[in-house]
C-alpha cells in the first residue's frame, strides 16, 4: 500500500502546478489587455478570460495547494522544522499569495475600466511568481541548508 501522505503530496503538487500556471499566465493576459481600447470587444474578451482564469482555476488551485500543503505540514515527523529551507519556502509562499491577491485587484481595475498601469509594469510583475517558484522548488528538492 502506498502511504496516504504520498497521495496527499501528489495532490499538493498537482494543485501547485495549476496555481503556478495561472500565476504565470494572468500577468501575460494583463500585458496584452493593455493594448486594447476600454469598452472594445477585445477589452471585454480579456476581462472574461481573466475572470475565468482567476475564479475557475487560480482560486480553487491556491486553496487546494494550501489544504494539501498544511495536511503535509501537520503529518508528524515529515518536516524537519529545524532546517532553514523550510522558512525560505514559507517566504516564497507568502510572495506567491501576495502576488495572487495583487493580481485579483488588478483584474478588478481592468474590469472597471480604470487600469492606469503601463504594460511594462505587468511584464515586470510576471517575473515575481517565476523567481518565487524557482526558489521554492530549489528549497524543497535540494534542501540546501
Ligand atoms: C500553499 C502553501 C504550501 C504549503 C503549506 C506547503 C507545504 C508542503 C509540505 C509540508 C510538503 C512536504 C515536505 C516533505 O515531504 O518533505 C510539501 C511538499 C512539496 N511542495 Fe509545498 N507547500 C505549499 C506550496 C508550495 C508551492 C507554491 C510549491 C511550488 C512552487 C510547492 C512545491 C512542493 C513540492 C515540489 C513538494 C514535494 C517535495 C518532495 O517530495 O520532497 N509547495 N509542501
Amino acid at each position: 500500500m502506498v502511504p496516504l501522505y504520498l497521495w496527499v503530496k501528489a495532490l499538493h503538487v498537482i494543485a501547485v502546478i495549476a496555481w503556478m500556471a495561472g500565476l504565470l499566465y494572468l500577468p501575460r493576459l494583463f500585458v496584452y489587455h493593455c493594448e486594447t481600447e476600454p469598452g472594445s470587444e477585445g477589452d471585454r474578451r480579456f476581462q472574461l478570460m481573466e475572470r475565468r482564469l482567476l475564479r475557475q482555476i487560480m482560486n480553487p488551485a491556491m486553496i487546494a495547494a494550501y489544504v494539501f500543503g498544511v495536511l503535509l505540514a501537520a503529518t508528524p515527523g515529515l518536516v524537519d522544522w529545524s532546517q532553514g529551507w523550510v522558512y525560505v519556502k514559507l517566504a516564497g509562499i507568502l510572495v506567491l499569495t501576495g502576488a495572487h491577491h495583487a493580481m485579483g485587484r488588478w483584474r478588478k481595475d481592468f474590469a472597471a475600466g480604470r487600469n492606469k498601469r503601463p504594460q511594462r509594469f505587468y511584464r515586470a510583475m510576471n517575473e515575481v511568481p517565476t523567481l518565487a517558484m524557482i526558489a521554492i522548488v530549489i528549497m524543497v528538492i535540494v534542501k540546501p541548508f
